[in-house]
């Protein structure tokens, strides 16, 4: 039998986690939320959460613990799972001892009997976001299979009641759906290899007023989110939230005396949605982001993509790198189109050798305007992926995924490489690091356009494995995360690239509601945002180039289009929009995001402050109801500071007629933090396509 429990806390800038362990028995999280008084009497404070025995539970009523199993009566699905010899085990894992400092808990759990040990790391890190992984071992003398192991078993505070999960589709990232928790939970999984688009791995949880919660799985292949409610066992109805990455049958097999870690998950609470955000985005910066540190300004891009498609010469790119110079781009990344006989989206990935039909000199020439230009250059790839029409498959047609026997199926075109093979992964690394060696490459896009179908054992440890010999061999090249779009987005791959692209759709209307989405979670630094063509590709839908590039500003700007198809007052505007995003990338990459309200729900608000100075993006996508939309109300800033307001230039063309004292506000308006935030600003936001930027500077007290 267990003994009295001891009490652990964990405290970190606003946030205190207390632990109940009870050597021999289970470790409980009793408090997880506001940070507690220095001398809080944790014993009491457990008593004063305790529950009495009620009628028809097991005569002692079971702990969930931070890791529950099948066992005593728990009526949650266990969040470890084990196999030996093709047999399930019933496992009994009992708490052998702990060790905490500060900001971390390790958590040892042991079953004798079955020779296994699970450590349960949990640890406080920047922003206050709380990141937990599981390491099990086998110390038995036979094979153990893990069937399932959660990176976190997270017994949600009950005043947690509503959740928020996300659903989504290609070019449609996203999709907020709020719900109440009870009775009935949430079970997700995904299966095609990568979290996809829509978001599964992502999770928000919604307490009294605005209180929030947000989880994540750091992991890019499939995952398994579920939130129960056991009415019947632990008896509460406490929701158990277990987050995990869902590997396949036979893929984790440890041999006696290995062990295998769990990918990291994390939470963060907060006391309102921007908060929270915050709380991810200082996350992912001081702990996650490969030495963001030494990273310098984000450069704004014109990638080849929607500009030229597969139309691609050595003429035709230089003049495009030329247009795109004077508009001010600083690196131009030459997307798909550029190897093998790769002429459309049917044929050669997997031939990463340059085309001599595209490009008979190679690519130095093109690399070499761009750098004359003032440019770095950046290469677009998708190395995990064959086409059945590549030489790669000729040579190897056994290297793709597939069932023997079996017809292969593609997905545009193209098969999926078995990334768990050594001789894979090493004809990759072979292939680009020659190109990088070769060319002078400053950045990949590195791409992900099909599901992994049928899979097998080992993809994404064989995916992190190929970017982290890449990435040891070239330590200074930048690496995009796409997979069409923002198929495989999250704090795994994030610890090892630069940046990501959340959406294909570069339509403004859309992407302004797929930022704001990420933003959530992610920091502008790191979502790439570029203005499209109009009309749009894939929306089919025309917008105004203000409109595009003010939203585009908002994140890690970048243009694609081509500024050849675009008027002459369209490339002023551009290059205006350019000219501002350099001159505040500073505070929208380093500052802290707020997500501005407002009455109307076709007007999207985001402002972020750094060091006294502010920007904000106000943008309307209707036809507004009423003429004088509500006032804007600024958040974030010092109450009784005082700032000057101005609106740069250029000004959204129909909506500047409608601004009264126009004057005025170029000169700027000096207002109080608190009048900023509770009154507002009346900008006229009337018709659909208008953005605003405002612009806020703290004047000396
Ligand atoms: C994917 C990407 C696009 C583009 C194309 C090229 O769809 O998401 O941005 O790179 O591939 O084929």
């Amino acid at each position: 039998m267990s003994d009295t429990p001891a009490h652990v806390r964990l405290d970190g800038h606003a946030l205190t986690l207390v632990f109940a362990c009870a050597r021999d028995g289970a470790a409980r999280l009793i408090h997880a939320g506001a940070k507690l008084p220095a001398g809080e009497d944790l014993a009491a404070l457990d008593t004063a959460g305790a529950r009495g025995r009620h009628e028809n539970q097991p005569d002692v009523p079971p702990v969930a613990g931070l890791l529950p199993e099948a066992k005593h009566g728990l009526m949650t699905s266990p969040a470890v799972v084990l196999r030996r010899g093709g047999a399930r085990l019933t496992t009994d894992l009992r708490l052998a001892r702990w060790e905490a400092t500060h900001e971390a808990l390790t958590l040892t759990l042991r079953d004798e009997a079955a020779q296994i040990e699970a450590v349960l790391h949990w640890q406080i890190g920047a922003g206050d976001v709380v990141r937990c992984h599981t390491v099990l071992t086998n110390h038995g003398t036979a094979p153990l299979e893990i069937e399932q192991l959660a990176s976190l078993a997270l017994p949600v505070p009950a005043r947690f009641t509503e959740c928020t999960s996300y659903a989504g589709r290609w070019a449609s990232e996203l999709h907020e759906h709020r719900r109440t928790i009870a009775p009935d939970g949430l079970h997700r999984k995904s299966h095609g290899g990568k979290p996809g688009f829509d978001g599964g791995n992502w999770l928000l949880l919604h307490g009294p007023g605005q209180e929030v919660l947000g989880a994540h799985l750091a992991w890019s292949g499939d995952f398994i989110t579920r939130l129960e409610c056991d009415s019947a066992g632990a008896g509460d109805g406490t929701a158990l939230l277990q987050l995990a990455a869902s590997w396949q049958p036979g893929e984790i097999m440890l041999a006696p005396g290995a062990s295998r870690a769990t990918p990291p998950a994390l939470f963060a609470t907060a006391d309102h949605r921007s908060a929270l955000a915050r709380a991810f985005h200082a996350h992912l910066r001081d702990d996650v982001l490969p030495v963001r540190k030494d990273w310098g300004p984000r450069k704004v891009h014109l990638n080849s993509w929607e500009a030229l498609g597969f139309d691609l010469s050595e003429d035709k790119l230089i003049a495009l790198a030329e247009d795109a110079a004077r508009l001010g781009i600083e690196r131009f990344v030459l997307d798909d189109g550029w190897f093998g006989g790769r002429r459309n989206d049917q044929t050669s990935l997997g031939d990463w050798l340059v085309s001599p039909d595209v490009f008979p000199n190679g690519l130095g020439p093109l690399i070499a305007r761009v750098h004359a230009l003032g440019m770095d250059f950046g290469l677009w790839v998708e190395p995990e992926m064959v086409s059945p029409d590549s030489d790669l498959y000729r040579q190897h047609p056994d290297w793709c995924l597939h069932a023997p026997g079996q017809e292969r199926r593609t997905m545009r075109g193209q098969l999926a490489l078995d990334m768990a093979r050594t001789e894979v992964r090493t004809y990759l690394f072979e292939r680009l690091d020659a190109l990088l060696r070769e060319n002078a490459i400053a950045y990949l896009k590195w791409d992900h356009n099909r599901d992994l179908f049928p899979s097998r054992p080992g993809q994404t440890d064989g995916f992190y494995a190929l970017l982290d010999r890449l990435s040891a061999a070239h330590p200074k090249v930048e690496i995009e995360s796409c997979s069409s779009g923002g198929g495989r987005i999250d704090f795994g791959v994030l610890s090892r690239v630069h940046r990501v692209w959340p959406s294909d759709n570069n339509d403004a209307i859309e992407r302004l509601r797929i930022m704001r989405a990420w933003s959530q979670f992610l920091p502008l630094d790191v979502l790439g945002s570029h203005v499209g063509p109009s009309p749009n590709p894939i929306t089919g839908r025309r917008l105004a180039m203000d409109f595009r590039a003010k939203v585009a500003i908002f994140g890690h700007m970048g243009v694609e289009a081509d500024p050849a198809r675009m008027t002459d007052k369209e490339r002023a505007t551009l290059a205006a929009h350019i000219a501002l995003y350099k001159q505040w990338r500073g505070v929208l990459h380093s500052g802290a995001l707020w997500r501005l309200a407002h009455p109307d729900p076709n007007v999207t608000g985001m402002m972020v402050t750094h060091m006294g100075r502010a920007l904000a993006l106000v943008a309307q996508t209707a036809f507004s109801p009423v003429f004088d939309a509500a006032p804007v109300r600024l958040a974030g800033l010092e109450p009784d500071a005082r700032y000057r307001v101005t609106l740069p230039e250029p000004w959204p063309p129909r909506a500047r007629h409608y601004l009264a004292a126009p004057e005025q506000w170029r000169e700027g308006l000096v207002l109080s933090g608190t009048a900023l935030m509770t009154q507002g600003l009346a900008l006229p936001l009337t018709h659909p396509e208008t953005a605003w930027l405002v612009v806020l500077e703290r004047l000396p007290q």
